[in-house]
């Protein structure tokens, strides 16, 4: 299969990606059996690009990216690969991840707190990242985090490096996350819900700042969220998960255009517009998704999926697929083929969009 058709298992590690993961599986045993909680997904993100990956709760994103940052719990059964500019990530000994943890490839996480020291000043914990990857003197530290700091949008700097975390507000606690995420100059950084734990007011103050210090260091960008409204300004590239499997991929504009997978058809429909005229209510797809201690063997959105057929819960969906060049790709038995003016061959009878 051609590099044009990301995700499927066959294919190598892409050599031009920074972050290349090929049919990854992540189990977990468990003392009610085995949670399979990604089923074979396949992704990669390039030099500089921003790649949200999308889908409710339980869906398998923050599994992903922890198993490339070698982050998963000792029991978790992992298999596939995870390249890292060529170098192979699953199998790695834990020192030479730890290396490569924090200088080349960083992690925000959804709550600030977690991650933050809380009897260390923040100036502190970043200074002290600093040193453990660069040959820096303390004082040269401490003057990198508090350039750091005001990079992120931290008021007076300077006082502000002897803060300590509860000093500071969930915003502000947020900043220096991302402050501390790149202070290494990482060549990939992970977003795991940046903003879900934070008030709506912020959220995208927040987006903004993880931009600025994304160019800052001219990393790329992972982006995981549940919340499809998050990524729209900031994405170049969208990856839809379902139940431990890829539903969609492509480019963000693309798929906001028109969705191919019902699932992303249906995350799309619930988010809040500007053009939505007022009291009319946003539609959330109805149901829940399945548990991943025994999935469903066919496709796990079937009982939520205006377009299933009996096909859909006997057989899993197919392997990811080219639905709507030149960058939208499904997996599902019925994707939404949507007729376009430039390629009007592309629309099969039967499968044109509902309206
Ligand atoms: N350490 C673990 N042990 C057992 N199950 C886990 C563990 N971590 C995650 N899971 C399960 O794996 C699935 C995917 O989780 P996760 O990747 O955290 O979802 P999300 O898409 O919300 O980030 C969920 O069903 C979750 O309950
Ligand atoms: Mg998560």
């Amino acid at each position: 299969m051609s590099n044009d058709e990301p995700g499927s298992s066959s294919e190598a590690p892409d050599p031009t990606a920074i972050l290349s993961v090929r049919d990854l599986t992540v189990d977990f045993p468990t003392d009610d059996g085995v949670v399979q909680a990604v089923r074979g997904v396949s992704w990669d993100v390039h030099e500089g690009e921003v790649l949200a990956i999308a889908g409710e709760s339980g869906s398998g994103k923050s599994v992903s990216v922890l198993a490339a940052m070698g982050l998963l719990p000792p029991n978790a059964r992992v298999s596939g690969s995870i390249s890292h500019r060529g170098q192979e990530l699953l199998g790695m000994p834990e020192k030479q991840l730890e290396q490569l943890r924090g200088s080349a490839m960083s992690m925000v996480f959804q709550d600030p707190m977690t991650s933050l020291n809380p009897v260390m000043s923040v100036g502190e914990q970043i200074a002290e990242g600093v040193r453990v990857h660069q040959k820096l003197k303390r004082q040269e530290s401490i003057r990198r985090a508090a350039e750091l700091l005001d990079l992120v949008g931290i008021a007076d700097s300077t006082r502000r490096v002897d803060s300590y975390p509860h000093e500071l507000s969930g915003g502000m606690r947020q900043r220096a996350m991302i402050a501390m995420a790149i202070a290494n100059d990482p060549d990939v950084l992970i977003a795991d819900e940046p903003t879900t734990a934070l008030d709506v007011t912020i959220q995208a103050q927040i987006l903004d700042v993880l931009e600025r210090a994304r160019q800052a260091v001219d990393s790329a960008l992972i982006l995981i969220t549940h919340d499809l409204g998050v990524v729209a300004r900031t994405a170049h590239r969208l990856f839809v998960m379902y139940a431990g499997r890829t539903a969609e991929t492509g480019l963000i504009d693309d798929v906001f255009e028109h969705p191919t997978h019902p699932y992303t058809a249906g995350l799309l429909a619930a988010i809040p517009r500007l053009d939505t005229p007022r009291g009319r209510r946003l539609i959330p797809i109805e149901g829940s998704p399945p548990s991943m201690l025994s999935p469903p063997p066919g496709c796990a959105f079937t009982p939520r999926c205006p377009r299933a057929t009996d096909i859909c819960p006997q057989n899993p969906p197919p392997p990811l697929t080219l639905i709507s060049p030149p960058s939208q790709h499904a997996a599902c038995h019925h994707p939404l083929i949507h007729p376009r003016t430039d390629s009007p061959s592309q629309q099969t009878p039967g499968e044109a969009p509902d309206a």
